[in-house]
């Protein structure tokens, strides 16, 4: 998978461990910083993953902020981004199987590097399991067109 990465002042240091596993998993990384622990504002590394992801450039995105949060909020205002805050291995399966979630964040300041790998291990194991699930998210996406 070509997977786009990042995070903010309080994930940096998530983000250099999930990224050592990830590219050992044989997965082909792109790092968008940030690259040290001065502080900077999440929403612009959630723009660049977002932007990556809804082109069809990116087959999953990983943020990572103090909680996870912003990150996912910031990330589900891009069109075709379904961004989902992870921090359990069987929610990090339903995430798949359900909503064909396609960015996760982390929580940085509360998970261990080994629950990080576990919730990965997890996502990156599971099917989408499309049926029904399909249906709900086409209503989803057409929410990406509504004015009201
Ligand atoms: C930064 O202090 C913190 O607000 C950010 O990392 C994140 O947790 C926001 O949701």
């Amino acid at each position: 998978m070509r997977i786009y990465l990042g995070a903010d002042h309080a994930g940096f240091q998530l983000k250099e461990h999930v990224r050592e596993t990830l590219r050992a998993s044989g997965h082909e990384v792109v790092d968008v910083g940030t690259n040290a622990e001065d502080s900077v504002d999440y929403p612009d590394y959630a723009r660049e993953v977002a932007l990556a992801v809804g082109s069809g450039e990116a087959d999953l995105g990983v943020l990572v902020c103090g909680t996870g949060f912003g990150m996912a909020i910031a990330a589900n205002k891009f069109p075709g981004v379904r961004a989902v805050p992870l921090s359990d291995p069987e929610m990090a399966r339903m995430a798949r199987r359900h909503n064909n979630a396609n960015v996760i964040t982390l929580a940085g300041r509360y998970l261990e590097p080994a629950q990080a790998d576990a919730v990965l291990e997890a996502f990156l194991t599971t099917e989408y399991e499309n049926g029904r699930h399909q249906r709900r998210i086409d209503k989803i996406t057409g929410f990406e067109d509504c004015q009201a």
